[in-house]
């Protein structure tokens, strides 16, 4: 799978530097063409000569060491790169990254390239708890930036804990499992909708839920990671989003979103309602804001387009997936809802249950398909569960078409 695959290996300054010997020549081993760039701090730690003769190539170093007249040596190997793995990468490079700081030939060419980049890192454990390095990873991360996590052992700084480089072979087998997913949806265009929607009453009030959207933005941002078209239909929420392959268009109302969804349907391949839209609206909107009255204030309600629903009765090839938000007869309900809506596979969880549900970063859902096979997903974080239910969605997807 690495056979002939462009690789720029990034390696900065810490005493794992050794282990990234190793891994350039196992991944020369295995057929990939492997460029080294080094921080002036790794080379400390062992001489470019070394990586030299592993990848038999060049190691890159100094930004103003232009080997070539006819190019510019960092923009040409970030071009070039299929993948960047940075290993070891130190806290300083990660924190680096995360603020597009470019004072080196490495966080210059990280900056540029279009490559999928893998972090292995490797620190001091105190190091990798401090809040600045997990919040600068957390925002590698959403930047679609993959981390290859450090495994606990005893450490050279002398800690025993979490810290120390993943293995060269697990950090292998890493990217070649993520290549392979990032295939897994290619071609396919998603059409997801996530968080509440706002029913407003007057330019002061509305009604709304808790839904804060993170299930359907993990559900975009992993689709996008496996390589799929995504257009995100999101109710007001406080998430960002940056994927080249993500379409966002904001809505409020639970109408709004039916019109989006509505006007994207037709070229969805597959759909993903993850929204917890209003089923009720208030019935008068005024446009100024309501005075105080004496007295019970009662507010008349109609229902609102079920939009799921609609889908269900409306689809063509589509495989159309929707959510259930239960609390009590979970498996029940869903299946029914399954059914009546015409769904493909219904995910359901209990948002009353510990770590599920409204805004929490983890869930714990079931995934049901049309033959009512079932799937349990136990407690994992969003954006897992996001991953885990793609790969169902892409399994049945297969079958039906067998
Ligand atoms: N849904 C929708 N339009 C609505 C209400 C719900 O598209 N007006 C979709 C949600 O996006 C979700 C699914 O229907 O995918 C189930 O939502 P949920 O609130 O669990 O159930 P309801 O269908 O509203 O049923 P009930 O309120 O009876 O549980």
């Amino acid at each position: 799978m690495l056979q002939n695959k462009k690789i720029l290996l990034g390696v900065s300054g810490g005493i794992a530097v050794y282990k990234a010997c190793d891994l350039t020549s196992k991944l020369v081993q295995q057929g990939a063409d492997v460029r080294v760039m080094m921080t002036e701090s790794a080379t400390k730690f062992v001489s470019p000569l070394t990586f030299q003769a592993l990848s038999r190539n060049d190691v890159y170093i100094d930004t103003f060491d232009e080997k070539d007249p006819r190019k510019i040596a960092h923009i040409d190997v970030a071009d070039w790169a299929e993948i960047a793995i940075i290993a070891p990468a130190t806290a300083n490079i990660i924190s680096k990254l995360s603020y597009g700081i470019a004072d080196d030939m490495l966080t210059t060419t990280l900056l540029a390239t279009r490559a999928d980049v893998y972090i292995a890192p490797a620190m001091n454990v105190h190091m990798y708890a401090h809040p600045a390095v997990m919040e600068n990873m957390k925002k590698l991360d959403k930047w679609g930036h993959h981390f290859i996590e450090p495994g606990a052992g005893y450490l050279a700084c002398g800690y025993v804990g979490k810290g120390r480089l993943e293995e060269p072979l697990s950090i292998i087998e890493a990217v070649k499992n993520h290549q392979k997913n990032a295939q897994l949806l290619s071609g396919k265009k998603i059409l997801i909708s996530a968080g509440p929607t706002r029913e407003v009453v007057d330019p002061v009030r509305f009604f709304s839920n808790r839904s804060t959207g993170r299930m359907g933005f993990a559900f975009a941002e992993a689709a996008a990671s496996f390589g799929a078209e995504v257009t995100l239909v999101a109710g007001p929420v406080e998430l960002d989003v940056h994927h080249p392959n993500i379409k966002r268009i904001d809505v409020v109302s639970a109408q709004d979103m039916y019109d989006a969804m509505w006007k994207e349907f037709a070229s969805a391949d597959i759909v993903i309602k993850s929204a917890a839209v209003a089923d009720y609206r208030p019935k008068a909107t005024y446009d100024e804001k309501m005075k105080k009255q004496p007295g019970e204030y009662v507010v008349e309600m109609e229902r609102t387009q079920d939009i799921l629903q609609s889908l269900g009765d409306g689809k063509k090839s589509q495989f159309l997936v929707g959510f259930a938000a239960e609390t009590s007869n979970i498996l029940e309900y869903g299946q029914k809802k399954l059914k009546n809506k015409h769904l493909d596979a219904i995910v359901i969880n209990d948002v009353s249950a510990e770590g599920a549900g409204f805004g929490h970063d983890t869930n714990i859902v079931t995934y049901i398909n049309k033959q009512l096979n079932k799937e349990e997903l136990p407690l994992a974080s969003k954006r897992n569960i996001a991953e885990q239910i793609l790969t169902l969605i892409q399994r049945d997807m297969k079958d039906e078409r067998q």
